[in-house]
C-alpha cells in the first residue's frame, strides 16, 4: 500500500470546490482559494483538501509523506476538453498558404485541409498512431493537462474510425495522461463518398456508433454541423444514434457560419456545444437554462486570424462556459491551456478567475468527468499542478514561456520540466 501524500506550502492553493455542477452564474469565477492550504492524497484520490490546520489534524496526516510547494500556486490539473491529438503530420504547407491569403475552401481545394491529414492516419498503423499520441500526451502533462478529451475523426470509414479510438484508448490506458474519447465520424464526407452525404451519415449512424459503443471505445458522439460539412438533420441522426448507444454529445457548433446548430443541440441535450464563433444571443438563454456548456476553444481563432467567440456575453447571459484547446494539425497547433488563459483574458476579457474555472471544473464536466475530476475536494482524483507562480493570476498574465513546475496524476508526480 502507498503511503499518503501530503502537498503543503502552498502561497495559494486553488482548490475549486463549489457547486456540483458545471459553474455559471454567481458561481461563475470561485476559484476556493486558500492561503493556507493544504492537501491530503491516499490511493490517487484527495482525502482532505482545505485550511492546513484542518488536513493536518486528518489521523492519516501523521506517517503521509511531505511535499512542499515551495511557495508557488497549486491548482488541480487542467481538463482540456475539446482536441483532435491523433494523427500523422503537422500541415505546415496549409500553413504556410494560409498566411498567404488562402480560406479554408481554398486549402481544401488544393488537397490539404481535414482529408489530408485523412489520408496520412488511413496509412498509418494503429500501433504508430498510439506511439504519436502517448509522445503527444506528455507534451500536454508538461503544461498541467491531466486529462484530455479525444476526437477521432481522420479515419472517415470504419476501420479507420475505429483504429483511431483504439489508438486513444490503448494510450489512455498506458496513462498517465487520462484520455476521453470522442467518436467524430462525422467530421467530413470521405473522398470516395463524396457527393453521398446522406449515405455517410447512415453508416456513421448505423455501424460506427453502436460498434464504437459495443467495444467501448467511445464516450461521446461528436459532429462537424457546418455549410459543406453536416447539416441539422444529420445532427438529429447522429444524436440518436449516439442516444441509444448511450454515449453523450458533443457538437462543433457555429464555427464558421450560423446554422442554427446551437438551439437544435440544447434541445438534442449536449453535453458541450464547441466553437460558437458565429452564435447569435437570441439562443443564450435556453443555452443557459440546460445543463449544456459552451466549450470555447479560442486557440483556433488565433491561429486563423479569426473574431473570437462571445465569451463575455455568454456568461453574462448565465451560460456554463468551458476553454479548451481544440489541439488539431490544421486550426490549432497548440496543447497549452495556459496560452488559451492568456487568449480568454486579453482577446475575450473573461476574468482571469472565470478562466482557470473554464479550463478545470467546467472542462472537466464538459469531459464528462466533472463528479471526479476538475477540483480538489474529497473523494475526486488527485490531479494537481504545481505552478512557477506566487499568486494565481499570473497563469494568465504571462503568455509564451512554461510555468509549470510539476504535475500530479492520481497522486503522483508525473512530468517535472523545470
Ligand atoms: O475543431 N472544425 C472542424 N474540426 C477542427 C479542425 C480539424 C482540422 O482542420 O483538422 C476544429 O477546428
Ligand atoms: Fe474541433
Amino acid at each position: 500500500m502507498r503511503v499518503a501524500t501530503l502537498v503543503l506550502d502552498a502561497s495559494q492553493l486553488l482548490t475549486l470546490a463549489g457547486c456540483d455542477g458545471p459553474r455559471a452564474g454567481r458561481e461563475k469565477g470561485s476559484l476556493g482559494l486558500l492561503r493556507d492550504g493544504a492537501v491530503l492524497i491516499e490511493e490517487g484520490l484527495v482525502v482532505r483538501a482545505g485550511p492546513r490546520e484542518r488536513v493536518l489534524a486528518h489521523p492519516l496526516a501523521k506517517g503521509a509523506e511531505r511535499l512542499s510547494a515551495e511557495g508557488r500556486v497549486v491548482t488541480p490539473g487542467f481538463v482540456d476538453a475539446h482536441t483532435h491529438p491523433v494523427f500523422t503530420a503537422p500541415r505546415l504547407d496549409d500553413f504556410e498558404a494560409r498566411v498567404s491569403g488562402a480560406s479554408y475552401q481554398d486549402l481544401a481545394a488544393r488537397g490539404g485541409g481535414i482529408l489530408w491529414t485523412v489520408n496520412g492516419v488511413r496509412g498509418a498503423s494503429e500501433s504508430d498512431l498510439t506511439a504519436g499520441l502517448r509522445r503527444r500526451s506528455f507534451d500536454f502533462l508538461s503544461c498541467g493537462t491531466t486529462t484530455i478529451e479525444a476526437k477521432s475523426g481522420y479515419g472517415l470509414d470504419l476501420g479507420n474510425e475505429l483504429k483511431l479510438l483504439r489508438a486513444i484508448k490503448t494510450a489512455g490506458a498506458m496513462g498517465p495522461l487520462e484520455i476521453v474519447a470522442t467518436l467524430l465520424g462525422a467530421h467530413a464526407v470521405p473522398p470516395e463518398m463524396n457527393g453521398r452525404k446522406d449515405e455517410y451519415v447512415a453508416r456513421v449512424c448505423g455501424e460506427m456508433i453502436p460498434r464504437a459503443a459495443a467495444e467501448g471505445l467511445a464516450r461521446f458522439v461528436d459532429l462537424f454541423c457546418e455549410d459543406g460539412y453536416f447539416d441539422l438533420s444529420d445532427l438529429e441522426k447522429v444524436a440518436r444514434a449516439g442516444a441509444e448507444a448511450c454515449l453523450g454529445l458533443k457538437v462543433h457548433c457555429e464555427q464558421l457560419s450560423r446554422m442554427g446548430s446551437l438551439s437544435c443541440a440544447v434541445k438534442l441535450h449536449a453535453v458541450s456545444v464547441d466553437h460558437l464563433d458565429c452564435s447569435n444571443e437570441d439562443d443564450f438563454p435556453a443555452l443557459a437554462a440546460s445543463r449544456t456548456i459552451a466549450c470555447l476553444v479560442p486557440g483556433s481563432n488565433y491561429f486563423l486570424g479569426k473574431p473570437y467567440p462571445p465569451a463575455r456575453r455568454l456568461l453574462d447571459a448565465g451560460a456554463a462556459v468551458a476553454l479548451a484547446t481544440d489541439f488539431n494539425p490544421g486550426t490549432c497547433p497548440c496543447w497549452d491551456m495556459r496560452a488559451i488563459l492568456s487568449i480568454a483574458t486579453t482577446q475575450m476579457k473573461m476574468t482571469p478567475a472565470e478562466a482557470l474555472v473554464a479550463a478545470t471544473i467546467n472542462g472537466a464536466h464538459a469531459a464528462g468527468v466533472g463528479a471526479t475530476h476538475g477540483s480538489l475536494e474529497a473523494g475526486k482524483v488527485a490531479d494537481l499542478v504545481c505552478h512557477d507562480a506566487e499568486d494565481w493570476r499570473e497563469l494568465a498574465y504571462y503568455f509564451g514561456s512554461p510555468k509549470v513546475r510539476w504535475t500530479m496524476k492520481r497522486g503522483r508526480i508525473v512530468s517535472k520540466p523545470s
